[in-house]
């Protein structure tokens, strides 16, 4: 497979020879997205449903599918099951992922979104997904352990019967064999998985990040300086809080810098975070530093809000607005 990786001019690839390193991401709550529009939402009547589409979903799933879009090889660990299960499967097949799936009992949770043309707004349903028992989630860490990644980004909620130190468990798997692990996740997830050690780089936004911290933050400044005294305590080497259409904070053990976001038109804004998380680690895995990373973050995440429903981002759209990241 042709490799593409990030250059300097502010092009986002071009065929290398490289060995690529080895990203594989982990989704333990994935779901089938389904996604429509209605002329408006009202009780009772059918309403008409139109631009009916379907898309493997869930944080990993996300992030690999846009890492797939600028030209990375990924391996998707996903726990599915019942009759949803294949289903899932199959769809993970048409988007060209490498699927590595663990089996379950329990069926794969559909999410749905619906578009309402009259107003232009957004309602999102997503269940909670399937009860996992202790030989399944086990069974994950089995299937990890043998795995040789570089990358492992973890992206997503526990579902039920999962421990919620589950993150932490897996943090020292990575750190024991040497695999960065990016953590995009939330509550006791998060600060189990941050405090364990061991990963690399953690992604909240700021609801995320202010649960993490106990505290709230008036300006992105507070963020900062916050972020950094996290990266200084856990070991880690960045965190990254992500602000919505304000921006994002980019924290290391010395640094932090604020990176205001472009003023877009928003279409939907399903998976930004997800696609800002690809963005950042296709380019840290083809060896670019961090303030480059974080602009390729920025692009990558705003690109997600310039697409309806849950297309996620489009490589032609991160590679406009990573050349504005980094004029501005
Ligand atoms: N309206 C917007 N305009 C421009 N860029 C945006 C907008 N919303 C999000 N972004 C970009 O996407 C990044 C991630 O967005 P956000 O903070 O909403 O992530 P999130 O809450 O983790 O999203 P998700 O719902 O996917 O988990 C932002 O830091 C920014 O770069
Ligand atoms: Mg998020």
């Amino acid at each position: 497979m042709c490799s593409l990786r990030l250059v300097r001019n502010g092009d986002l690839g071009q065929a290398t020879p490289m060995a690529q390193p080895v990203i594989a991401t982990l989704t333990m709550n994935p779901a089938i997205d389904l996604s429509y529009e209605v002329d408006a939402i009202e009780p009772t009547r059918k309403l008409r449903a139109r631009r009916e589409c379907l898309f493997p979903g869930g944080g990993g799933i996300n992030v690999a599918r846009v890492l797939a879009r600028l030209g990375r090889s990924v391996s998707c660990v996903y726990l599915a099951g019942g009759t949803t299960g294949p289903t899932f499967e199959a769809l993970v097949a048409e988007h060209g992922l490498h699927a590595v799936p663990v089996p379950i009992a329990g069926t794969t949770r559909i999410a749905t979104t619906v578009h309402e043309a009259r107003s232009g707004l957004e309602y999102r349903f997503t269940p909670p997904g399937p009860n996992v028992s202790e030989a399944e989630w086990r069974a994950c860490i089995d299937r990890l352990e043998e795995m040789e990644a570089d990358w492992l980004i973890a992206s997503g909620s526990l579902p039920e019967g999962v421990p919620t130190d589950f993150y932490a468990h897996l943090a020292a798997q990575a750190a024991r064999k040497g695999t960065r692990l990016v953590l995009d996740s939330s509550g006791e997830a998060l600060r189990a998985g941050v405090a364990g050690g061991g990963v690399y780089m953690a992604k909240p936004n700021q609801d995320e990040f202010e649960k993490l911290t106990g505290r709230t933050f008036a300006t992105p400044q507070a963020i900062g300086e916050a972020a950094r005294e996290v990266v200084r305590t856990s070991g880690m080497i960045a965190i990254v809080v992500t602000l919505g259409n304000e921006g994002a904070v980019l924290a290391t053990a010395d640094h932090f810098e604020f990176c205001p976001a472009l003023a877009l038109e928003t279409k939907s804004a399903v998976g930004a975070g997800d696609s800002f998380v690809a963005g950042m680690v296709h380019a840290l895995a083809g060896g670019e530093d961090m303030a480059d990373a974080f602009r390729l973050g920025m692009a990558s995440g705003s690109a997600a809000i310039l697409t309806a429903g849950t297309s996620l981002a489009l490589r032609e759209d991160i590679e406009r607005l990573y050349a504005e990241y980094r004029k501005a």
